[in-house]
């Protein structure tokens, strides 16, 4: 039996977070076997917000050699980089004149990052949404494993698709069909606990790569120092019981991280805590974290001194995703009335 197709990415934009891992990476490993996997390293979704540097060529060797120390296997799955496969573009722009200005700007994470740009909002950021759908349509995908700030990116590419198989492949979805969609339907798979991993400084926001504050985020090359530094100083709030409720967003949000990352419910956790003051669930925590994030750090600082071997996977997984993303854009140029090339 042929294995559903899985697909997921990461902006190399800076080091990983534990929430990167908890959100995605972590579920990718895990189900790995069970599906035909793709994963890449989306640099040129990085360029939408920030100019490139030599720290973006860092940071993309860096992202794939996180998968790398994570767990996913370089055999099975198809390792890549984005703009090695410019495919990704060209399927871009053709969805580009299919989608509207109106259900793009209904983005959230448009408005909130554009937000910081006054005036001067790169068009890339606008258009972001549909390179993604791109990244996700070219291979086919049945099943997108990412974190709940993604949901809403999947949900157009699913309209997307939609939109485009009713008009170039009309009646793919009639009971009995023969005909072949032009896309399969994506669905989103957000896990139920770690969906969104909080701010250790404002736990009202999410924990992002990105936060001008150091502490805020735990990234999976910090030195256990670091790690054990910023869990305690986590926020929390003035109360002293420890109990999983939305009213306290610091507690559950390290409650949380300790139940993902120690496959034990969240009411396992609290369990343990009754009669214990927050100084423990910090301690217990940052020590979760650690020993998480130790074995990732260690693999990854390895990984990148072989630079030639991280070049001959992503080789490797480029060539194999061009052969897949050709075939799906071969379909659709038809279908759109481009002359094929010869
Ligand atoms: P990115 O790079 O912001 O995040 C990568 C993955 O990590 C998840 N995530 C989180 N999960 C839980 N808690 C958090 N605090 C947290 N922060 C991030 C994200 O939901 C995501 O799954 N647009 C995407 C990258 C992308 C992509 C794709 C993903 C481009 N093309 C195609 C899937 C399929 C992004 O910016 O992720």
């Amino acid at each position: 039996m042929t294995k559903k197709i899985m697909l997921s990415a990461v902006q190399p934009s800076n080091r990983l977070t534990i929430g990167n891992y908890v959100g995605a990476v972590m579920n990718w490993t895990k189900m790995q076997k069970d599906y035909d996997c793709i994963f890449f390293a989306v640099d040129m979704h990085v360029i939408t917000n920030s100019r490139g540097s030599e720290d973006l060529k860092r940071q993309t060797y860096e992202t794939i050699a996180t998968y790398l120390a994570c767990g996913l296997d370089p055999e099975a799955a198809t390792l890549f980089v984005q703009s090695h496969v410019k495919e990704h573009a060209e399927l871009s722009w053709i969805l580009t004149c299919h989608a509207t200005m109106g259900e793009v700007s209904r983005m959230t994470q448009f408005k909130d990052k554009s937000s910081k740009h006054g005036e001067m909002i790169p068009m890339g950021l606008f258009a972001y949404p549909v390179l993604m759908a791109a990244d996700i349509l070219l291979y086919q995908t049945n099943l997108v494993p990412v974190g709940a700030d993604q949901k809403q990116h999947v949900e157009l590419t699913r309209d997307l698709a939609m939109r485009m198989n009713n008009h170039y492949t009309p009646g793919w979805n009639k009971e009995g069909a023969t005909t072949k969609p032009l896309f399969a339907l994506p669905d989103p798979w957000i896990p139920k606990e770690g969906g969104k991993i909080l701010s250790l400084q404002d736990p009202t926001k999410k924990m992002s790569k990105s936060d001008a504050d150091p502490k805020a985020t735990l990234f999976l090359n910090d030195t256990d120092k670091e790690i054990e530094k910023k869990v305690k100083s986590a926020v929390t709030d003035s109360g002293s019981e420890i109990k999983a409720s939305d009213e306290k967003p610091g507690i559950l949000n390290l409650l949380t991280l300790q139940s993902v990352l120690t496959g034990r419910t969240i009411a396992e956790v609290e369990a343990a805590y009754v009669g214990k003051q927050y100084g423990h669930l910090k301690v217990d925590t940052a020590g979760i974290c650690v020993d998480t994030i130790r074995p990732v750090r260690e693999k990854t600082a390895q990984l990148m001194g072989d630079l030639t071997y991280l070049d001959q996977v992503l080789k490797r997984g480029a060539e194999r995703a061009r052969e897949r993303a050709a075939r799906t854009l071969k379909a659709v140029s038809a279908k759109i009335g481009f002359i094929p090339t010869t």
